[in-house]
């Protein structure tokens, strides 16, 4: 497991950014952002996007589960999940109902539902420390991200 310390929101976003590029070459990767409200998940997911070369503003997609975006390659999507809401409706949730391509899947509150997501997918964490500070770490769960963990 990685470990990352960051002291403002624009670090956060560099270091999904490092990430993303890292996890560039993958066909599939689907990554975790697991942390409470305003800790800073979508601005890592910002970074991992802009990683991938998405031109459209990523905002989060709280009200619509999920969002798709181009990325510089045609065979390569970034799809940002939020669960958020998904408590309340109390589903399980079933992510390939929602992925119909390769690429980069992140999903927000991903403990949020019972939810069947893939075994082999890199989880990050981000707590708060503090108004600008944030603790983050890393881990590769399963085979496809190890040499990406290693070298962020
Ligand atoms: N070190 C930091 N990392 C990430 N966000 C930070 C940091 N310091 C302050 N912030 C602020 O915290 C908020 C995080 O919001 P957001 O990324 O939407 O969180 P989440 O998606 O987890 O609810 C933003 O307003 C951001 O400016
Ligand atoms: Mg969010």
């Amino acid at each position: 497991m990685k470990h990352k310390q960051s002291h403002s929101a624009k670090e956060t976003e560099m270091i999904g950014y490092e990430l993303g590029l890292l996890l560039k070459s993958e066909k599939r990767v689907v990554i975790l952002l697991n942390g409470e409200l305003g800790s800073g998940k979508t601005t890592f997911a910002k970074g991992l996007a802009r990683a991938l070369n998405v031109k459209e503003i990523v905002n989060s997609p709280t009200f619509t589960i999920m969002k798709k975006y181009d990325t510089d390659n045609i065979e390569c999507t970034f799809f940002h999940l939020d669960l958020y809401r998904l408590d309340q409706i109390g589903n399980d949730f079933d992510l390939e109902e929602y992925i119909d391509g390769d690429g980069m899947v992140v999903i927000e509150w991903p403990y949020n539902v019972k939810a069947l997501l893939p075994n082999d997918h890199l989880l990050v964490g981000i707590n708060k420390t503090g108004d600008e500070t944030r603790d983050i770490t890393m881990e590769c769960v399963g085979y496809p991200c190890k040499r990406a963990v290693q070298y962020i």
